[in-house]
């Protein structure tokens, strides 16, 4: 049995010998009674808000429900080389968009963990963190509290950074901390034919940044991992926050909660407690949290009663509340790649797929803590405003004002103001090694099968495009329909061709030009022209999993869903904490600024008891 699985074992033994609550000194909060706070969902944010909630509520009883297994000892999840295997499998929801007419109808993967740790046992690692503008933006959008200061704060109580002062990162310690769970380290394995990646985007003006995590993410670095460098495991909020978790929390996996009781007072609605899928009722007698991610919190949501009357009125279920942003504002980051076949002095990480002999033998070394192969995630980032990226931004700017238009939604004023501030990136390019794209990597009996591959992955920052996600109405408990409405602009598409150009140029840059023989995808013959480049994008972009704003911490009359003390309108004990509450999209990976709201809600929540 795992040391971590018998922690939470050892809790539920201590409640049952504590019998009806030798220690409880809430009146409400005995055992058969319920818990006093129910978080649902045990993925990135419900377990690390459930555990500082356990901690510095210590004579609260605490449950975190997930529907997912525990799985600590899952390979595909710990092992950093293993990213992406995990995905198409029974820890992934298996979710996908509806057709995207902008991208000829396709539908795209929306993958998202299952298992406790959720998302962040599924992620490719990447541990970033957007410009301090961006997290201003969010108190400006009608938040008071939040602002760089205090989340860089809440980001940092999550995070041990374990790469500074080291040759690519400065001594600095501003913006990072050294005693939080989570572990964010620069990847020790760096292939040989990446070490072109910081000189190639110097030559094109892009600063070297060694300081990425203090509020200026512009520039080209080796950008962290969350990998515990003592054994290069995966550091995600399972393994990271649990075992830091107080007495009286209890965790209770494979179960999916259903919807959230609420009762009506004279002062309005409050939540009682969860439903279980099979029907099993448990009390909270404080609050009920839910943590269930950008396409479940919104669902659960209108499961319970609170959402746009219509969409409710589909699906069958009586509205208590009208509150019409729940599953609006869906916003997310869209990615292109292309690949390059290296030179056969090259060893890429796609070695793995054909060479078995290798693969075990790197396995073993991993196992056994040394350098090796599956240590990889990718670690060449860059980021930069269009300007820096294209030169002149006239003409992006302009359509971006125009797919605007007269709209006053928070979301859409702020990405175009943002597009005018030279602190804020727009576009990321990363160097991933091995093939990833569209095309797939060559079939078994082809004449490229055998061979290694690095890919190219933009990704634009701030697309304008924004969807929503609902319930489905003629099935309410089954998969929410997703319409991120990719590309639904005239900034977006072209914004996505400025993006995959730029990552041709920064291929035939030297010195990184020097190390691959040729272009897999979409090949240097077959795509040359703008039409030709727009012909490539709506084939292939995809997203980058970074899904969030579904029930924003907005105004109410700008279609909020959460105030900014993450209670949901209309209610008095029910919160989102996770990414859905994020209001406006920014420039980085999610999960620093997801760990970053959970501790944010801690700090309220036991704040607003203590005082
Ligand atoms: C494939 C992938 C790659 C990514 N790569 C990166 C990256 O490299 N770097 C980065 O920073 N970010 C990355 N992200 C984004 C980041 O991981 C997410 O934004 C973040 O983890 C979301 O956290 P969350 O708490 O909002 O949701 P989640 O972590 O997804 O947690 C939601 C949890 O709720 C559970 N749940 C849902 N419904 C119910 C229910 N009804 N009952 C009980 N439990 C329920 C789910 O099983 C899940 O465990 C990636 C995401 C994905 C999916
Ligand atoms: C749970 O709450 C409901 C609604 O408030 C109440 O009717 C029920 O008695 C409670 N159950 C227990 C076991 O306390
Ligand atoms: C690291 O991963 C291995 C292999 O899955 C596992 O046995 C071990 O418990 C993990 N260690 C930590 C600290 O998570
Ligand atoms: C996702 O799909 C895989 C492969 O079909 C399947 O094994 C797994 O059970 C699915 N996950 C869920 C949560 O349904
Ligand atoms: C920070 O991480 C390092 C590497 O895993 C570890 O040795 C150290 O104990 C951690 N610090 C804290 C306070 O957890
Ligand atoms: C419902 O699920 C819960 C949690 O998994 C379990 O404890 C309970 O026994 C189940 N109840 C029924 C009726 O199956
Ligand atoms: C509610 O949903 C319906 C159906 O999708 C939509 O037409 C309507 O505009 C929505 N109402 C509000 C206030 O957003
Ligand atoms: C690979 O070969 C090229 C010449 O074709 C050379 O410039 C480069 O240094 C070699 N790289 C390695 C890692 O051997
Ligand atoms: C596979 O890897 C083994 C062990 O590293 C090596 O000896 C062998 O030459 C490799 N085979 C191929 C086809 O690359
Ligand atoms: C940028 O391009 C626009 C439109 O093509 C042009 O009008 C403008 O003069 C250019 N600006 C600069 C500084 O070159
Ligand atoms: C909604 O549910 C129905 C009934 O199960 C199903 O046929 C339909 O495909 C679902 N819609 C979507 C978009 O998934
Ligand atoms: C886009 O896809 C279509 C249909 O599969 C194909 O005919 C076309 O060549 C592709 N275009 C590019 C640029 O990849």
């Amino acid at each position: 049995m795992n040391f971590f699985v018998k922690i939470i074992l050892l809790v539920a033994l201590l409640y049952a010998t504590l019998g009806n609550g030798a220690t409880v000194k809430r009146k409400d909060a005995s055992w058969r009674k319920g818990y006093d706070y129910i978080i649902v969902g045990g993925g990135t944010a419900g377990v690390a808000l459930s555990t500082r909630l356990s901690q510095g509520l210590p004579d609260s009883k605490i449950l975190l429900i997930e529907a997912g297994p525990a799985a600590f000892d899952e390979l595909g999840i710990n092992v950093p080389g293993k990213k992406g295997s995990t995905l198409g499998t029974q820890y992934d929801w298996n979710f996908t968009t509806i057709p995207q007419p902008a991208l000829k109808n396709r539908v795209l993967a929306q993958n998202r963990g299952k298992v406790l740790g959720g998302s962040s046992a599924l992620n490719l690692l990447t541990y970033d963190r957007a410009s301090a503008s961006e997290y201003d933006g969010w108190g400006e959008v009608g938040n008071p509290g939040w602002d760089f200061d205090t989340f860089e704060d809440m980001m940092d109580r999550a995070e041990n950074f374990t790469s500074a002062d080291t040759e690519w990162y400065d001594d600095d310690n501003d913006g990072i901390n050294t005693d939080g769970p989570v572990r964010g380290t620069i990847n020790r394995f760096i292939p040989a034919h990446q070490n072109g990646w910081v000189p190639t985007l110097n030559s094109l003006g892009i600063e070297t940044n060694k300081e990425y995590m203090s509020g200026n993410p512009l520039g080209v670095m080796y950008s962290s991992s969350s990998i515990d460098p003592t054994h290069y495991n995966r550091s995600y909020s399972a393994n990271a926050y649990l075992p830091l978790a107080g007495p009286r929390l209890t965790v209770m996996t494979d179960t999916t909660v259903l919807k959230v009781n609420l009762k009506q007072d004279h002062h309005g609605y409050y939540a009682t407690g969860v439903t279980l899928a099979n029907g099993t009722v448990i009390n909270a007698t404080q609050e009920v949290i839910l943590s269930a991610g950008s396409f479940q919190s919104p669902g659960l949501l209108e499961l319970s009663g609170i959402g746009n009357k219509t969409v409710l009125a589909a699906a069958g279920i009586e509205q208590l509340i009208e509150l019409p942003g729940v599953g609006e504002n869906l916003q997310d980051h869209i990615r292109i790649q292309t690949s390059y076949q290296v030179k056969e002095n090259y060893t890429s990480f796609d070695i793995l797929r054909y060479n078995t002999t290798y693969a075990t033998e790197q396995l073993q070394l991993w196992f056994e803590g040394k350098y090796s192969i599956y240590d990889y995630t990718g670690s060449a980032y860059s980021f930069m405003t269009w300007k820096q990226a294209i030169g002149n931004d006239s003409t992006l700017r302009a359509l971006a004002q125009a797919a605007v238009g007269s709209s006053k939604h928070p979301a859409d004023t702020k990405k175009l103001e943002w597009l005018s501030d030279p602190t804020i990136p727009q576009l990321e390019v990363i160097m991933s090694d091995g093939y990833t794209g569209v095309k797939g990597y060559p079939a078994i009996g082809t004449a490229l099968y055998g061979k290694g591959f690095f890919s190219l992955l933009a990704a634009v920052m701030h697309p304008l495009s924004r969807g929503t996600v609902h319930i489905n109405s003629s099935d309410p408990l089954g998969k929410p329909i997703i319409d991120p409405n990719y590309l639904s602009n005239g900034y977006d598409l072209q914004a996505a061709i400025a993006a995959i150009k730029k990552c041709r140029q920064i291929a035939t840059t030297p010195p990184l030009s020097d190390v691959w023989d040729s272009e897999y995808e979409p090949g240097l013959e077959n795509v040359n022209t703008d039409a030709e480049w727009k012909d490539f994008v709506l084939n292939t972009t995809l997203t980058i999993y970074h899904p969030v704003g579904t029930c924003a911490m907005l105004p109410r009359m700008d279609g909020g869903v959460v105030d900014p003390k993450l209670k949901v309108y209309g209610t008095r004990n029910l919160r989102v904490v996770d990414a859905s509450i994020i209001p406006v999209l920014i420039s980085a990976h999610m999960q620093t600024a997801v760990y970053g709201i959970a501790e944010m809600a801690a700090d309220i929540i036991i704040g607003n008891l203590n005082s």
